[in-house]
């Protein structure tokens, strides 16, 4: 740094708590340091991502760091958007919960109101050491992104599917998964999903170059190994649990990439554990969703539901709801046998870049003929600070930023692994008879898949109505079955 810059840094840092220092004290009490008060809670819960090389956009590990934003760490913290952390508490008991205790926030806006003090040398803290080695320990094996991929300094965000084909030639069971960004500046998720079919492979035109893709990898998918944001903590199985990995299996790695203002390469890795004893227990994956979703221009409360019954018994391990832009506000319980009613998750302010899985403390108890009900909340209106058209347009379903989805996929433990094919075929029936039964618009999907799904509505829409009635959809239903069309 040229010694003018310095000098100046030095000056404002000193002059900022003097300016800050204009507000009196509010609570009752000597006002919060930096030393003694603000830094334990910072280092607890922010530096994590505010570091160097980090997806945050500045440190904050010393007091040089804090002062400077004394205020807007007191704005951000009240408005409960600093720790990013969707989840309302109440709803759902999930794992590595960010969230700030309402006593941490006042003393924070005390902090910032009393001129954000230094504070007493004495009480000076070490900023914590972060490791960036795998933080589950070393993975059996790790497999990288082919190539690395280039990056331009600017422009919109980026969705890149990556083929990485495993290659391993018999089933195997993964128990632990990490993903390590190449590149933290601009990697801004993951979503890591298997394909056994070898269609992502065919859709890479270039190997190791990837393919765009926003909504989803647009294939039938064999199943997922999780995902990473900023701040994620790795996936590791419980004992009796892993993820079964077909023969020659590919993992595609959905990236979303946010551009930092310089050119940038990434290549990232994922570490894979795996167990030799066979799983005691099975895994599934429950998913609701629909494709009836047409929102006019400026209509701010666009309300979009789903269900899916459980054909058995099943344990929650994570639920991963999903939308675009627009969706603002995510709801789904579990509605049981008995009449009571579980809450799942609620998101009040759905932000599609804070995406992820939300991994439940203690697992819920969900008997057979549970009704999971989701119901999402979309804003097309101007005030919607996210909404990427302005003015706004039409939006329908599809798999471009500016479409729309409704999906809910909740992974879910099952007591005897032999369950787990029939469960899965009963899931997707149900669920890809939904996205057939969607309606007749499908802008963004491939033609051919939406021509497919038009010609099996046809075919059972007997009496030419134009809608599936409830016997037309159980034939449906129970053709996908018979069929095991697997999502
Ligand atoms: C999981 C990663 C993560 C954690 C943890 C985190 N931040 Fe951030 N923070 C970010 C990212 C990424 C941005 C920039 C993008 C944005 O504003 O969403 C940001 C932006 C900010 C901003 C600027 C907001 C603005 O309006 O420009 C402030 C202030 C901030 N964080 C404070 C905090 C504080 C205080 C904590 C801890 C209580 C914290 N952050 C924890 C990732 C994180």
């Amino acid at each position: 740094m040229a010694p003018i810059t310095r000098i100046a840094n030095l000056l404002l840092a000193a002059f900022i708590p003097a300016l800050l220092g204009a507000g009196a004290a509010t609570d009752s009490g000597p006002a919060p340091s930096f030393n003694r008060d603000i830094a334990p809670i910072l280092y607890r819960n922010c530096s994590s991502c505010h570091r160097p090389g980090q997806v945050a956009p500045f440190a904050l590990l010393t007091y040089k760091d804090a002062v400077k934003h004394a205020k807007q760490i007191a704005t951000v913290t009240q408005s409960r958007y600093m720790p990013p952390w969707k989840a309302e508490p109440g709803f759902g008991q999930f794992k590595d919960e960010r969230r700030l205790t309402d006593e941490e926030i006042a003393t924070l806006r005390n902090w910032a109101n009393n001129g954000a003090p230094e504070g007493d040398a004495d009480n000076k803290r070490i900023p914590p050491k972060f490791v960036d080695g795998w933080q589950a320990g070393p993975p059996d094996r790790v497999v990288s992104m082919t190539d690395p991929v280039s990056l331009p300094a600017g422009g919109p965000d980026q969705f890149r599917c990556f083929v990485i084909p495993l290659g391993n030639e018999s089933a195997q069971w993964v128990n632990k998964v990490e993903f390590h960004p190449g590149n933290r500046k601009v990697v801004h998720h993951a979503i890591i999903f298997l394909d056994a079919t070898g269609e992502a492979r065919r859709r890479e035109k270039v190997p190791g170059q990837g393919y765009d893709c926003v909504g989803g990898p647009g294939l039938a998918i064999s199943g997922g190994l999780g995902g990473w944001a900023p701040g994620a903590t790795p996936t590791v199985l419980s004992e009796g649990l892993a993820i079964t990995v077909a023969k020659s299996s590919d993992l595609v790695v959905q990236m979303h990439y946010h551009l930092s203002g310089k050119p940038e390469t990434d290549q990232s890795s994922i570490g894979l554990s795996f167990t030799q004893d066979a799983p005691k227990k099975g895994m599934a994956l429950v998913m609701a969703g629909n494709r009836r979703i047409d929102i006019a221009p400026g209509d701010d409360h666009f309300v979009v539901k789903a269900s899916a019954e459980l054909p058995m018994d099943a344990e929650t391990l994570s639920i991963f709801p999903h939308a675009h832009y627009l969706c603002k506000d995510m709801k789904v319980d579990a509605h049981l046998p008995d009449g009571s009613v579980k809450p799942m998750i609620w998101i009040k302010d759905w932000d599609f870049n804070w995406q992820g899985a939300y991994r439940y403390e203690t697992p819920l108890k969900l008997p057979k003929g549970t009704r999971i009900e989701m119901e999402y909340t979309f804003d097309n209106s101007a005030n919607n600070s996210r909404n990427p058209s302005n003015p706004p347009t039409r939006v329908k379903f599809g798999e471009q930023t500016t479409n729309e989805m409704a999906f809910t996929f909740i992974s879910v433990s099952l007591d005897d692994p032999a369950d787990v094919p029939e469960f899965q075929r009963d899931m997707s029936a149900h669920f890809i008879a939904d996205m057939i039964d969607g309606g007749s618009d499908d802008s963004g999907l491939d033609p051919k898949r939406v021509a497919q799904m038009k010609a099996t509505f046809n075919f059972f829409d007997k009496n030419k109505n134009g809608k599936l009635d409830p016997e037309e959809k159980q034939a449906l239903i129970e053709f996908l079955k018979k069929q095991n069309v697997r999502l």
